[in-house]
């Protein structure tokens, strides 16, 4: 959430939701923080402009992903922009600076196989855009950046996304991974301490900058088209016709009437 700190300077009040309180002991004054579980049902009154949701993966089940997206369409102001970003589950190598025996390598097959036995899979990333159209929404803008971690890219930017990366999974790891495996590892549940020892080795290796990993980054921007439906909506009811829309981005064709 720590985004959501920054908020300051928005001329917005901003609402950040988990399930947990988040460590922070000082928030600008149009920030509201709330504990929530976003699968439940959505009780905000005022609709938002933007709902923005980051590093979910994993976080839902199919079913759970589909009616938090839902509830992001009902929740938005017509215009309003639905915002996820997410990254892919596996690390990659352009130039297989990694050796061939890198621990890295079997990291991701062994978040996915965990996540997998919670019904929580980890493949946010690829569903993003079918998740978000299939909610309703219209007119993608999405988004691929790599993203490397740690700060072994040549170009400045790189760099230094590089370097947050590094802190991200430094800060990150064990809470990414300590539930995972201690619940649903492979072949069995790992003690406490195997995991340490295991995150040990992947966080050196992370730190390695011979290792020139990265993952990709997608951002994916929905604006939000209500406004058209509801016009669409009135009229059905108007008329006492169903009226089928077929969306050809990005323009807007009144298909036919059925
Ligand atoms: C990987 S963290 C990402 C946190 C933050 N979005 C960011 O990018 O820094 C995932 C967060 O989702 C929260 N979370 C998982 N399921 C949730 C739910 N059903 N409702 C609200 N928050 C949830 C977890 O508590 C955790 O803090």
């Amino acid at each position: 959430m720590r985004w959501l700190s920054q908020a300051t300077d928005l001329p917005a009040t901003v609402r950040g939701v988990d399930l947990f309180p988040p460590p922070v002991s000082w928030l600008p004054p149009n920030c509201i923080l709330e504990v929530d579980d976003v699968t439940k049902e959505w009780t905000w009154q005022q609709p938002f402009d933007l709902v923005h949701m980051r590093l979910l993966d994993a976080a839902f089940t199919p079913e759970e992903n589909e009616e938090v997206l839902y509830q992001c369409y009902r929740s938005l102001r017509p215009g309003g922009w639905v915002e996820l970003l997410e990254l892919t589950a596996d690390f990659q190598s352009e130039d297989n600076s990694w050796s061939q025996d890198c621990p890295l390598k079997g990291f991701m097959p062994l978040m996915k196989s965990a996540a997998a036995k919670t019904g929580r899979p980890l493949h946010l990333y690829q569903r993003c855009a079918e998740l978000v159209k299939s909610a309703g929404f219209l007119d993608i803008h999405e988004e691929v950046k790599k993203w490397p971690i740690g700060p072994w890219a040549r170009d400045e930017q790189l760099k230094e996304a590089g370097s947050l990366n590094l802190e991200h999974w430094m800060v990150g790891a064990e809470g990414y991974v300590m539930y995972l495996l201690t619940k649903f590892g492979d072949p069995t549940p790992w003690s406490h301490d195997e995991v340490q020892v295991y995150l040990a080795h992947i966080r050196k290796e992370l730190k390695d900058h011979n290792n020139h990993i990265y993952h990709r980054v997608l951002s994916l921007m929905k604006l939000f088209f209500r406004r058209l439906k509801e016009r669409i909506d009135c009229l059905q009811s108007r008329l006492g016709w169903k009226i089928k829309l077929e969306i050809l981005r990005p323009r807007v064709l009144i298909h036919g009437i059925i």
